[in-house]
């Protein structure tokens, strides 16, 4: 049996507030947190040692003053990095977290989106994910607190083998991905199909609603983006800056 988020719209912070603090970092965390958002989403992989590491792309060149993959770093050495200056300078000495230092942040203050990223270059990310939230007892006290999803469904599904209790989503963004055939395969997994800004319309929200699935689009990066997406009864918004919803 699922666990069942009872609000009826939830602002996630997506990346943190990283309209505000650089993206995935624990200043942009604490500042979701700080915001009152309910959720913040964040993005993992995993590094050359094996530990799940918060970053968005699958180089750490954009968001840190290093250069190369994510997969051929050590946690330490990836520890080493600024992941703050390129944002503002007001941010030096920002770390890349590990999802252990987000989890010991947030938990029983702020719910988590998880995304898997890449996980075709992580095999077994999604066990790793598993034994982390365990370890962590993140499901403890109120297990409608995580969500995990994957623009890969395949990786969706193989988590939701190993925490079949744990609230899933699948993330899409082009109108391939959305027919009715596709839509119709995610009864049997997900309890979310979050869509890009760019495929919502109100027929595509009604339909993930009689399929009987839940909603959260991203992202929103302008207050006149809100309302339109209030009208359609969407589930949640992802978006940097969740003081936009009010
Ligand atoms: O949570 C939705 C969003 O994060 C997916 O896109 O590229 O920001 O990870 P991206
Ligand atoms: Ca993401």
């Amino acid at each position: 049996m699922k666990p069942a988020i009872n609000k009826k719209i939830i602002v996630i912070a997506h990346r943190g507030a990283a309209g505000y603090a650089p993206e995935n970092t624990m200043a942009s965390f604490q500042l979701a947190i700080e915001m009152k958002a309910d959720f913040l989403e964040l993005d993992i992989q995993l590094t050359k040692d094996g530990q799940l590491v918060v970053i968005h792309d699958t180089e750490v060149d954009r968001t840190s003053n290093g250069r190369g993959k994510v997969l051929d770093f050590t946690m330490a050495q990836l520890s080493e990095l600024d992941a703050g200056s390129w944002f503002n300078a007001k941010f030096e000495g920002e770390r890349m977290p590990t999802l252990s230092e987000v989890f010991d942040l947030c938990k029983g203050k702020i719910g988590i989106l998880i995304e898997i990223k890449a996980p075709w270059l992580y095999p077994g990310i999604e066990q790793k994910l598993a034994e982390e939230l365990r370890a962590h007892g993140m499901l403890d006290e109120d297990p409608a607190s995580i969500i995990v999803q994957s623009f890969d469904q395949s990786s969706v599904k193989r988590f939701s083998a190993i925490m079949p209790q744990v609230l899933v989503g699948l993330l899409v963004y082009q109108s391939e991905d959305v027919t009715a055939e596709k839509l119709q395969e995610t009864v049997v997994y997900a309890d979310y199909v979050n869509p890009s800004l760019n495929l919502v319309t109100k027929s595509f929200i009604d339909t993930i609603h009689a399929l009987g699935k839940k909603t959260t689009p991203w992202t929103v990066r302008s207050a006149a983006e809100v309302p339109p997406l209030l009208d359609l009864n969407v589930d949640g918004i992802i978006t940097d800056y969740p003081d936009y919803v009010k």
